[in-house]
């Protein structure tokens, strides 16, 4: 089969490399790709939201198979696009990723459904939202309506915080159109967990369960990123959990989408609070999440190919998807100043060496002329390492971060400890 993976980081990375292991996958295509998927793909320069020149490609170059990875193209209706110019694409429709693009459509969805969640309030008018802010108190939390890269969201300690984020997001725009919609909500307290799980529309799978590390700086200090770091599975997950989980959460979520006339395929994404009420949802991605897919395809037994094609026959109940033993570990090696200012265009040393103690996936990378590996992005490397326990998978993913070096390389220490 000929498959193109649309995307272009480590997630894309990790997707790409566990694709190419599948013997049904005999071309492997990704766009746009970086400097590591080079290595297991060909990469085709077309920004991963050019949905009109990926599907042109697509058709012209006769893909059997197009995997959408990014929230954005999704939002957009790549998968729409692509079949109906008669292309099979792993990837929920546009209509079911507003599951992720809007957090009013999720909120409401939640409601109606009887979903386990924070309590809420949209507003559209800041005079509205800012006395909802003042009769809550704090703490509380404001969020953007729309994507904005894991940004738009302000957990507030104080009203007056609350007050600021709201002015910033609805005055001064801040996050763009998305935030002409905030949604005001209840702080939750307690552990944090992801599932992901393949859907096809009616079944759901769920993976293993993870962990991110959203904030830049050690001990979750400093500014929210994309995530600096994953691990799996999440000891915090129980199985009594899960069995909640699955009942109150995922499976009447799949059957919302469904009632609502937006069948979900495509992998869905739970952020999960484990508070005192028990599990409720943070929220709702439409896609596979970064860096979570790097410890996540390192232990997946079953080939990937199989499983996004019965999510898209819908076969999936048909399905034995397995699990390695042990857990997964992933460090992201990011450019100094990320998220906010950095520089890029570093050459990367050590990458060799650092590839026989585990995978290195690559974020932000690209090809010098002279094939160097330049750092080009804010998360550059995502170092994942396999163990018997998570402990394991700790110490083996941080000795394979050392020989790696950039200038102004940042990572954080305790990913999977706090
Ligand atoms: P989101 O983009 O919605 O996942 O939010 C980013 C982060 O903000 C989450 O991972 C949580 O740590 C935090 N957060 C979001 N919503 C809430 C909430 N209702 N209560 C407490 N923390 C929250
Ligand atoms: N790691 C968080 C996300 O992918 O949204």
């Amino acid at each position: 089969m000929k498959v193109l993976v649309v995307g272009g980081g480590g997630r894309e990375h990790a997707i790409c490399w566990k694709l190419a292991q599948s013997p049904k996958v005999t071309e492997l295509y990704c766009a746009p790709g970086n400097g590591g998927i080079a290595q297991v793909a060909q990469c085709v320069p077309i920004k991963a939201t050019d949905v009109e020149a990926m599907v042109a490609w697509a058709k012209e170059h006769a893909m059997d198979f197009v995997m959408v990875a990014p929230d954005d193209p999704l939002a957009l209706g790549m998968v729409d696009a692509l079949e109906a110019a008669g292309i099979p694409a792993f990837g929920p429709r546009a209509n079911a990723a507003v599951i992720e693009a809007s957090k009013a459509f999720s909120k409401e969805l939640m409601k109606k459904y009887h979903i386990p969640t924070a309590k809420y309030e949209t507003f559209t008018d800041m005079d509205g939202a800012l006395a909802y802010v003042r009769a809550q108190g704090a703490p509380i939390v404001v969020k953007a309506d729309g994507l904005a890269l894991g940004k738009g969201v302000v957990v507030a300690a104080t009203v007056e915080e609350a007050e600021e984020a709201v002015r910033s997001m609805m005055q001064d725009h801040k996050f763009g159109a998305s935030g002409s919609t905030v949604v005001i909500e209840e702080c939750m307290v307690g552990p944090e967990v992801t599932v992901l799980a393949f859907c096809d529309g009616e079944h759901l799978v769920p993976m293993l369960s993870s962990q991110d590390h959203k904030r830049a700086y050690d001990g979750n200090q400093g500014p929210n990123t994309g995530g600096m770091g994953a691990f799996c599975p999440s000891p915090k997950y129980t199985p009594e959990i899960a069995e909640r989980c699955m009942k109150e959460i995922f499976l009447p979520t799949v059957a919302a989408m469904k009632a609502e006339g937006r069948p979900f395929k495509g992998v869905i994404y739970f952020g999960l609070m484990l508070t005192q009420d028990g599990p409720k949802v943070v929220e709702y991605n439409a896609r596979f999440g970064d860096p979570e897919t790097q410890p996540l395809m390192s232990m997946l037994d079953t080939d990937l190919m199989d499983i996004f094609q019965a999510c898209v026959d819908g076969t999936l109940d048909q399905m034995d998807i397995r699990w390695k033993p042990g857990a997964s570990c992933c460090i992201v090696l990011a450019s100094g100043g990320y998220p906010v200012k950095y520089q890029s265009g570093y050459p990367i040393s050590g990458l060799e060496a650092a590839g026989k103690l585990a995978t290195v996936f690559h974020a932000g990378t690209k090809l010098g002329e002279d094939g160097t590996v330049l750092t080009a992005g804010g998360r550059v490397l995502g170092v994942t390492a396999v163990g018997g326990d998570l402990e394991e998978a700790i110490k083996k993913a941080y000795a394979a971060c050392k020989p790696i070096s950039f200038q102004d390389m940042h990572f954080r220490t305790d990913i999977g400890k706090v």
